[in-house]
């Protein structure tokens, strides 16, 4: 048995996102963005009612301060704030927000705020073409300097885009739907890059308008292992974890590409338009952290074709192939290999690469859960998997990472990118299925409770080699 320790000052917390929680989709003058109208399957649920959080704001945020932790990182809603993206600023989505971060205060939780995850406003699609236009990025520093301006003072912890890895391929993220297979894949550049450029614009923002903010990017970090000894495999593996994550890191931090990427891109066609102005821009203005997502670890094969059509389109590349990492747990939904040494591995690549604080902003375990007959959720696979993630926190806090903290995915049960409600991360159950919105009551699942008393301690024995989650 393992006594896991955490320093006095480690940020324990949850994360959510407003189109995956809020619901309430164009109410108060909210306006549309690409998560409302993008097609979702049928029989999933959509952002219209998602977990009703607008309406239940503040029995969420008393059930955040009964679970303790010292952080909440939630996302606003870009179009709330600007309907248009653009324009009038909506004084009911400020005041949403204002409400909720006054509250999250008053129980002395530090609010970690996400500026844009995936819901990028609609009519900048339909008008500009989005992050394939310049204009996006002033729409978003205008957006920027509105949020520094009217929340600065109380929030000082920053999030400016979550994984720009999925909004530049998801078309459901960024909204184009109108270029042919060609044209899109030299666009996912092109939208990175003007990203990129935009966040830029928003550390430098932060740093000038809020009195001791910090801003960071949340990289969907894809930690890479080679499938084999072979070599090749080897370089498949360093293509992949550059072009899935440094490069955008890079871009982030160091204001400029990875060599060897930007030189394929350029081999490809595919490299983004740039201006000389831009250089100024990107190398001046740097992140106070890094904040990465983090769920599972891949393997990557030495391949030359185009790769499999059943994997995500990021997946397919002509220098590498991506596969499950068969040597560790896969479940129902966790289909890649859960690996929570490889949280510890990537904080130290990470940290190696920039020196810089980290946050681990999301980690979480999915799950098809319903409620029982005496309303009680028994999620120990959640808790195992927790449980021996947190375990390498606290170890790469003691090899000398300054790992600031934990946001676990996530605190309510929400929308998934994807699968709506069958497939459940919360802490919280949502009594709710796709189909059925049933009563939206809210339900302490059992890793509630366990991570209330972890927070409560500071602490929290473990059984290293246990793993709750294992189906093997
Ligand atoms: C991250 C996102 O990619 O992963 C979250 O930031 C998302 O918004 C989470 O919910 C889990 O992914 P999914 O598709 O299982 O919901």
């Amino acid at each position: 048995m393992t006594n896991v320790k955490f320093p006095t000052d480690f940020l324990w917390g949850v994360s959510s996102s407003a189109f995956q929680i809020e619901g309430a989709s164009t109410e108060d003058g909210k306006g549309l963005s690409t998560v409302d109208t993008r097609k979702v399957k049928e029989g999933i649920a959509d952002t219209a009612i998602a977990s009703d959080h607008y309406h239940h704001w503040k029995e969420d945020i008393s059930l955040l301060a009964e679970m303790g932790v010292k952080t909440y990182r939630f996302s606003i809603s870009w179009t709330r704030i600007f309907p248009s993206g653009e324009g009038e600023v909506n004084q009911k989505g400020l005041q949403f927000y204002d409400n909720l971060i006054d509250e999250l205060l008053a129980y002395n939780i530090e609010p970690l705020v996400t500026m844009y995850h995936f819901d990028l406003p609609q009519n900048l699609v339909d008008k500009y073409q989005g992050w394939l236009s310049r204009k996006t990025i002033d729409c978003y520093e205008k957006y920027a300097e509105v949020l520094f301006t009217h929340y600065g003072d109380r929030v000082k912890n920053w999030i400016s885009i979550n994984e720009e890895l999925m909004v530049m391929y998801s078309q459901d993220f960024n909204g184009i739907r109108n270029l042919d297979e060609k044209q899109y894949k030299k666009a996912v550049f092109q939208m990175m890059y003007h990203m990129s450029l935009a966040e830029k614009k928003a550390f430098k923002l932060c740093h000038e308008l809020v009195t001791d903010g910090k801003i960071g990017p949340a990289n969907a970090f894809q930690n890479i292992y080679p499938a084999t000894s072979d070599p090749l495999d080897v370089e498949a593996a360093m293509n992949a974890e550059e072009f899935l994550s440094y490069m955008l890191l890079d871009l982030s931090v160091k204001g400029k590409f990875p060599e060897n990427t930007l030189r394929y891109l350029q081999k490809e066609n595919l490299a983004p338009e740039t201006l000389p102005e831009d250089e100024e821009i990107l190398k001046n203005n740097k992140p106070d952290y890094i904040c990465f997502n983090y769920y599972a670890s891949l393997c990557a094969e030495f391949y030359t074709g185009l790769a499999d059509d059943h994997m995500p389109p990021f997946f397919r590349s002509n220098r590498y192939r991506i596969v499950p990492n068969q040597t560790k747990s896969l479940s129902e939904w966790m289909v890649f290999g859960i690996d929570p040494v490889g949280m510890r591995i990537s904080m130290r690549k990470l940290y190696n690469r920039y020196e810089l604080p980290l946050m681990i902003t999301e980690n979480g375990y999915a799950d098809s859960e319903e409620l029982s007959d005496t309303f009680e959720i028994n999620d120990e696979k959640r808790i195992g998997y927790l449980q021996l993630h947190l375990l390498e926190c606290s170890k790469a806090i003691d090899e000398g990472i300054p790992l600031l903290g934990y946001s676990a995915w996530s605190f309510l049960d929400s929308l998934s990118g994807r699968e709506g409600f069958s497939k459940r991360y919360g802490l919280v159950y949502v009594n709710r299925t796709d189909d059925d919105t049933k009563d939206l009551k809210r339900y302490k699942k059992k890793s509630f409770y366990w991570y209330q008393n972890a927070i409560k301690q500071n602490e929290f024995i473990v059984d290293e080699g246990k793993k709750n989650y294992d189906n093997k």
